[in-house]
């Protein structure tokens, strides 16, 4: 009885807008991994949807239904899978919990006054809306579109890499397109895949594709179900890895604090494919480090781990952008975001440009500083030589 009337509830509090959010607990299925279930209203193309995210141990899954649907699969997996469930609406909190003795609801005054803002209650136009389906399918934003604490850093991120992505793309010949590809190597939990499209497709209002490709089937099954439950169209997400991915048709590649030399992989991949915007975030630079030697005069400097490093990371983006400008593209290297926020900090941009270039003094600045630290072998270097 008092599952139905939970049930009931619910229904209810979505038909007289007052519906906060869900959630189920106390799984006893049969799915080893699955531990908890969130309940989100999200408004889609087809209307006001029910956004199910499945949280396993190691991953989540996101799907959405009809309300009718959600109501529907709600009826069937409490009591069976689930055994309490907490529905908060803005004028009561209902707690369900089945147990052995019996099935207990309690009611309780509301935690939440007003209902979360949804998507499409966007009234001016702003880079990234703290209220995107997305943004809190991915943990960024709370149901009511607060940035949590611990996702400060990861929301500045966001916001400058889409400043960035959009200066870059207002300066180049792709406005003229119609639509155009992008690329995210190594595109993770999707965080700046997500932000792209969004930016693209729905705050400009353009024809965009996205693929993001990463070597990690747990996040592109996640990055998959969240782009599907939110139907965002032409935004794929690929198992695979960036040396191996055959990309031809790109017009902006992206990868951001793709591990060590992934980011050599991807920036040969743009180069290849003739990008008109490649954007990377190097992450750790492994290659080069134990090859240097220091110089003579440099000993007693470089024996410290950390200026090691640093050289090492200095050395590496510095050949990377050498390359690019080599391979016809104009390279502006800067801080992405501040240090405090991360320490991956370094971006290179390079925009195609048209102009010939002197490969050749670019080439012997290259050997004399791969010679002066003793550095036998630079991966992106290698991948470009005919
Ligand atoms: C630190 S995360 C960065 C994710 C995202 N680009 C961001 O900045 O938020 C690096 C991601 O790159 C992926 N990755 C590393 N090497 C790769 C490779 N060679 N090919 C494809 N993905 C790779 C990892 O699985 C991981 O998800």
């Amino acid at each position: 009885m008092s599952t139905e009337k939970f049930i009931s509830e619910t229904a209810k509090s979505l038909r007289d807008e007052t519906f906060v959010k869900m959630t189920l607990g106390n799984y006893k299925g049969s799915d080893g991994q699955l531990q908890k279930l969130l309940i989100r209203l999200v408004e889609t193309r087809k209307g006001a949807r029910l956004f199910f995210l499945y949280r396993y141990q190691t991953r989540d899954i996101a799907k959405n239904y009809s309300l009718d649907e959600g109501l529907h699969i709600l009826s069937e997996l409490l009591g069976k899978d689930f055994h309490s469930g907490h529905l908060f609406t803005t004028t009561k909190d209902f707690q369900l919990a089945i147990g052995k003795r019996g099935v207990h609801l309690n009611v309780g005054k509301p935690t939440f006054a007003v209902k979360p803002k949804l998507e499409h209650d966007r009234e001016k136009k702003i880079l990234i809306d703290p209220n995107s389906f997305y943004l809190k399918a991915l943990g960024i934003t709370t149901d009511h579109g607060a940035i949590r604490d611990k996702q400060q850093d990861k929301w500045k991120q966001i916001n400058k890499f889409v400043e960035i992505l959009g200066g870059l793309f207002d300066q180049s010949s792709l406005k003229e397109k119609h639509d155009f590809n992008i690329v995210d190597m190594g595109s993770g939990k999707g965080y700046l895949t997500f932000a792209a499209y969004d930016y693209f497709k729905n705050v400009s209002g353009m024809d965009v594709n996205v693929t993001g490709i990463d070597t990690n089937p747990n996040l592109v099954e996640l990055c998959s179900s969240i782009a599907k439950a939110g139907e965002f169209e032409n935004l794929l997400f690929m198992e695979g890895s960036i040396g191996d991915a055959d990309i031809t048709d790109v017009d902006i590649l992206i990868a951001l604090h793709a591990c060590d030399t992934a980011t050599d992989d991807a920036l040969f991949k743009g180069i290849s494919a003739d990008a008109e915007i490649i954007i990377a975030a190097p992450c750790c630079h492994k290659e080069i480090r134990p090859q240097i030697k220091p110089p003579k005069m440099f000993k007693d400097i470089l024996k410290h781990g950390i200026m090691l490093e640093r050289t090492a990371e200095t050395i590496t983006d510095g050949l990377r952008a050498l390359l690019l400008e080599r391979s016809g593209y104009a390279v502006k290297l800067f801080e992405f975001v501040a240090t405090e926020h991360t320490p991956k900090n370094n971006m290179i941009v390079g925009t195609r440009i048209e102009k010939a270039v002197a490969s050749e003094k670019v080439n012997s600045q290259i050997q004399s500083i791969k010679e002066f630290y003793g550095i036998k072998k630079q991966r992106l270097e290698n991948l470009l030589q005919p």
